[in-house]
């Protein structure tokens, strides 16, 4: 669970593959990837193979040239939530972060500590009710169970105010393990947002090395 074929693999990548050998999956409590306890148990336990160390480059790429910095912005899933500190650095005044393990929301708290331009939420992202401008995906999407898909499209949409956008990257490959992650494909994805969103959806050519290929950005408007 939790680790990408060989080439996709970051170094945490590759090391929380040895961590996620037999011993580990017969010690884990849960594996269902929809509950908080499973996300939570990972967070505890240091098995954050998908933590790249800073903001993804294509989406730091896309927010450097994005002049409204008081837009609202929500980063579900966030994780260690690197965008959310570049976005602080370049001057953007209203982050959400939420994520569902009460552990990486600990760790948010003591990182975003007194920064007023980031609210931190310990939240289900399917139970948010409000509306922001802009949500980024930064894997989350491949973390939540495929059969959610639908919910996660019907959910963007409802927290997005009207014109609204998802901007970020989703995954264009298989993976050969059991996810999370969980892969996917362009025509899949065009499939699912398009009754809901104007697509933008092409090869991301900012992608951190072992992603290269794999990667689509993404640019969703709100229809
Ligand atoms: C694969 S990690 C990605 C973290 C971060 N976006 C990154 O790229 O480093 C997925 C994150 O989503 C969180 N998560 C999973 N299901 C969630 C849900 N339903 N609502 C909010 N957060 C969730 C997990 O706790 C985890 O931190």
């Amino acid at each position: 669970m939790l680790s990408m074929v060989v080439p996709l693999m970051t170094l945490s990548e590759s090391k929380m593959q040895n961590s996620n050998t037999e011993p580990d999956e017969k010690n884990s409590q849960v594996s269902d990837p929809s509950k908080q306890s499973f996300w939570n148990e990972r967070w505890e336990t240091k098995q954050t193979g998908w933590d790249i160390g800073y903001a993804s480059p294509a989406i730091a790429e896309y927010f450097s040239k994005f002049s409204d910095k008081e837009a609202t912005i929500l980063i579900p899933g966030c994780g260690n939530a690197y965008e959310a500190e570049f976005l602080v650095n370049e001057g953007f005044k209203n982050i959400t972060l939420v994520d569902i393990a009460p552990k990486a929301v600990e760790i948010l708290k003591n990182k975003f500590a007194g920064n007023t331009n980031v609210r931190i939420l310990c939240a289900d992202f399917f139970t948010i009710e409000e509306k922001f401008d802009i949500l980024i995906e930064q894997t989350f999407f491949c973390a939540i169970p495929p059969g959610k898909r639908k919910a996660y499209v019907q959910k963007a949409a409802d927290v997005l105010n009207s014109e609204g956008k998802i901007v970020g990257l989703l995954f264009d490959t298989m993976f050969e393990k059991e996810g999370p992650p969980f892969g996917g494909s362009k025509n899949e994805y065009e499939q699912l947002f398009n009754p809901l969103f104007n697509i933008v959806m092409i090869p991301c050519t900012k992608s951190i090395t072992p992603r290269v290929g794999t990667e689509l950005f993404i640019e969703l408007q709100k229809k």
